[in-house]
């Protein structure tokens, strides 16, 4: 089998990214308003799915970006790790050239950048807090060696985020991969004269015939985009992964998975009309499912993500669900904070301090990483969340919050009761913790 520092294999990917670094994108682009993608590049969020640790000092923290390309997601990991020392690796010289000038064009100064293969980051003499591999593992030969050298420098603690192509979701692509590689089109590396035949080839098919309709687009700007046909159509070496041989990978490389990156969005919940109502033998079988059974029964029901976007990190003790982990404690030892890419987004701030403002707002408008329409009653969004945009609150303060806000029922004007007020504010914390933006913290309050 070929190793991951094999010359013969890596050369192709080289020659690819060096004649098209990517992504194309402008250095001047500041990157930073895409709220979702801050969110999953923080090691705040990682570390709290870990093992619910909050870290609030980033400033001691390593982050790699290991296969940085031309720095797009290396900026997204400094603006969403403030403080944090970021290093950028990539095989590509191009790449890394264009990585490091964007980097400095954005006032990032604690930075550092290496032509460096994945085989060789022991050269680095470092470990890492976070360790983000996007858009390269399906790329190399033999993933679970990749994930093994990943691991060898990662902190004990740190999480190691990957993602990896989903061949049932990109099955299609993979197809057409197949077919231009039996007309010769990737024997060397497709530049100008691979992409015009390919081109040409689709314009020629009829529109229905099966290919065309799954792999093909009638955005014109589309088709003129080199790079959208050399990392799907003509992309050396892209391999498709599922779940399964991912967590074989895992498991050979001895790492654990922490969760998909987007694990609000694989609820096999939403995959039903009526999730409360299913056969007894389904709801028990998928109700008792481990993590990993239900997500690979999601991947086969519904293979909507292009990418298997994961953490994981070596072993972990094991992992709590909400009412185990905190409800076991007294309340007064609860402390909730917000998030910090969620404090610091504008317009989620706007919403919640607009006091002329009292329909419902839907979370999903703000945070579309929830992954399903959350339509909030605006008393209790902003009874909730205000108090917490000004700092962490004990579960005590956030009822007593509330009982102010609300202090009765409107149709009869019967007094809101503590106890009921409790409910509804530990109903609210569960939920918005599942979907990560709050997150708690035992001890007795600092402040
Ligand atoms: C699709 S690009 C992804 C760039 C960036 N991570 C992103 O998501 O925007 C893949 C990158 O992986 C780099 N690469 C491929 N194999 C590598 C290896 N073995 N070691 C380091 N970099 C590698 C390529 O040069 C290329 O820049």
């Amino acid at each position: 089998m070929a190793g991951n520092g094999d010359r013969n294999y890596l050369d192709k990917t080289l020659q690819q990214f060096e004649s098209y670094p990517y992504p194309d994108i402008p250095i001047e682009d500041p990157l930073n308003k895409d709220v979702e993608q801050l969110y999953k590049s923080s090691l705040v969020t990682a570390r709290y799915r870990r093992d619910k640790k909050i870290i609030t000092d980033l400033e001691d923290c390593a982050i790699l970006d290991v296969a940085c390309g031309t720095g797009a997601t290396t900026l997204q990991l400094a603006w969403a790790n403030p403080g944090a020392k970021i290093v950028g690796v990539d095989i590509s010289p191009e790449s890394v050239k264009i990585a490091e000038k964007r980097l400095r064009y954005h006032g990032f100064e604690n930075t550092e950048f290496h032509v460096l293969a994945i085989a060789d980051l022991n050269e680095l003499n470092q470990k890492f807090d976070l360790i983000n591999a996007s858009d390269v593992l399906y790329l190399l030969p033999n993933l679970a060696l990749t994930l093994k050298q990943l691991a060898q420098v990662l902190q004990p603690d740190g999480v190691l985020r990957g993602n990896l192509h989903s061949y049932y979701q990109r099955f299609n692509y993979y197809r057409a991969q197949t077919l231009f590689q039996r007309m010769g089109l990737m024997e060397d590396n497709p530049e100008e004269t691979e992409l015009g035949i390919a081109r040409g080839f689709y314009a020629a098919l009829r529109d229905e015939v099966n290919l065309k309709a799954t792999t093909w687009s009638s955005d014109q700007e589309k088709i003129d985009n080199d790079q959208w046909i050399l990392m799907n159509h003509l992309f050396q070496n892209d391999k498709g992964y599922t779940l399964p041989e991912l967590f074989d990978a895992l498991a050979q490389s001895d790492l654990a998975l922490v969760d998909m990156v987007d694990w609000q969005k694989w609820d096999w919940r939403k995959l039903f009309k009526e999730p409360d109502n299913l056969p007894a033998y389904l709801a028990m079988g998928l109700e008792n499912a481990d993590r990993e059974e239900q997500l690979c029964f999601y991947e086969l029901v519904q293979p909507d993500k292009r990418l298997l976007d994961f953490w994981c990190s070596h072993p972990l003790p094991s992992k709590k669900d909400f009412s185990e982990y905190w409800l076991e404690r007294p309340l007064e030892e609860i402390i909730v904070h917000l998030h910090p890419r969620v404090e610091n987004f504008a317009p989620f701030r706007q919403a919640i301090l607009d006091q002329g403002k009292l329909m419902p707002l839907n979370l999903f408008h703000c945070f579309p990483f929830i992954g399903q329409d959350s339509w909030l009653d605006r008393t209790l969004l902003t009874a909730f969340y205000a108090p917490l945009l000004d700092s962490p609150q004990t579960v005590e303060s956030l009822v007593s919050r509330y009982l102010q806000v609300r202090p009765c029922y409107p149709a009869d004007l019967t007094p809101v009761r503590p106890e009921e007020a409790q409910d509804l504010i530990i109903g609210m914390i569960a939920e918005q913790e599942e979907w990560g933006l709050i997150m708690l913290e035992a001890g007795i309050p600092r402040f």
